[in-house]
């Protein structure tokens, strides 16, 4: 029996109306418009209104891409939702989108990897479908980090914003598909992004929400590091394993942390910027959501054409890492 390639049958993505742009930060944090451009390439986010949770966004993008598809979610066999921001810890954010879509036959899980949740669902679901254990799959990148950030702390504020991508999987009819995935961690760099508190270790009490241990700490400058040392390599290997040669590769889609960060690979990698799906301007830092907004955005604007060979590149906090190559069609 020869067993198939997965591939991307739809995409879908959402981002919630409310903008905030860094005049609006300005007024609010001792920051500028000038600071956050030039140190980050961000200029506006979208924000989730009050009653808009995770799994509100993820649904909208995930009807989409079920759309796109044109697959029922009652053909569902399998829902994923890459999140650090679920609606609560569990029922697994995963589980509410299976209800609210009707996909009554799918089994649903939550994947935490943070900013790189999505891309670590997509290699394991894709392999899963090319193992031949289901046949369709919707896996989401959603987050509502508005809700964990300190709106006070002017280093983490400005470079964060909502939002949902969604792919829909399926075997694939030809030669398209995914053919190359690799997921790593280093977990001794935990500490330089994390939410102290709301966890077992250290559960919300009166006191750690007075120390703001609820909301998300990040060492800017440790992360920047940690990525520019890691993902050229974890590219070029990824590369390899899809048997292509860098220049063969047509759009690399990188998480969206920082334009400097995108900016510093395409030097690594000595591939030209356009080469590179650059949104962060428009949407800051959408965690899970960053790589299928990114990717949807491309689709829907002209830039993937099929045969394309197209690479995800995503880090996060974990330390994680995670990358696939793709040759796009279905
Ligand atoms: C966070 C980040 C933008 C900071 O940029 P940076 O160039 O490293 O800036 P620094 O942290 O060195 O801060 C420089 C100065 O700007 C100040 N500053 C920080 N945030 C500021 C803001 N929003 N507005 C104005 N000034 C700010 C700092 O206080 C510091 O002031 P000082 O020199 O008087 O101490 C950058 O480190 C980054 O993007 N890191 C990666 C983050 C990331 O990818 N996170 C997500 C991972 S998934």
């Amino acid at each position: 029996m020869t067993l198939p390639r997965a591939t991307i049958l739809g995409l879908g993505a959402y981002a919630p109306p409310q903008v905030l742009t860094n005049e609006d930060l300005a007024r609010m944090v001792d920051t500028s418009d000038e600071w956050i451009t030039k140190r980050t390439g961000i200029k506006r986010r979208h924000i989730a209104g009050p009653d808009q949770t995770t799994s509100d966004l993820a649904l909208i993008a995930a009807q989409q891409a079920l759309e796109a598809a044109r697959v029922r979610a009652q053909d569902l066999d399998l829902v994923v939702v890459g999140t650090a921001t679920p609606d609560m810890f569990f029922p697994a954010t995963a589980c509410l989108i299976q209800d609210r879509l009707g996909a009554s036959r799918a089994g649903a899980f939550d994947l935490l990897a943070a900013c790189s949740s999505f891309v670590y669902a997509l290699i394991c679901t894709s392999q899963l479908i090319a193992a031949g254990a289901i046949r369709t799959a919707l896996v989401v990148g959603a987050e509502t980090l508005s809700r964990l950030i300190d709106w006070d702390d002017r280093r983490t504020c400005v470079l964060i914003g909502d939002g949902a991508g969604a792919a829909v999987l399926g075997p694939s009819t030809g030669a398209f598909g995914m053919y190359g995935g690799l997921v790593g961690a280093d977990g001794s760099a935990g500490d330089v992004l994390k939410v102290p508190a709301g966890g077992s270790r250290m559960p919300i009490t009166v006191d750690a929400i007075e120390r703001k241990l609820h909301r998300a700490y990040m060492d800017g400058q440790a992360v920047f590091k940690l990525a520019v040392r890691t993902i050229p390599g974890l590219i070029h290997k990824t590369v390899a394993q899809a048997g292509w040669t860098m220049d063969q590769v047509n759009l690399i889609v990188p998480h969206q942390a920082n334009l400097r960060i995108i900016e510093a690979l395409a030097s690594q990698l000595d591939v030209p910027l356009e080469r590179f799906v650059v949104n962060i301007q428009e949407y800051g830092n959408t965690s899970a959501a960053s790589i299928p907004l990114a990717l949807y955005e491309a689709v829907q604007s002209g830039r993937v054409h099929e045969g394309d060979r197209i690479v995800l590149a995503a880090f996060g906090g974990g330390f994680t890492y995670a990358a696939c190559a793709w040759v796009w069609g279905s």
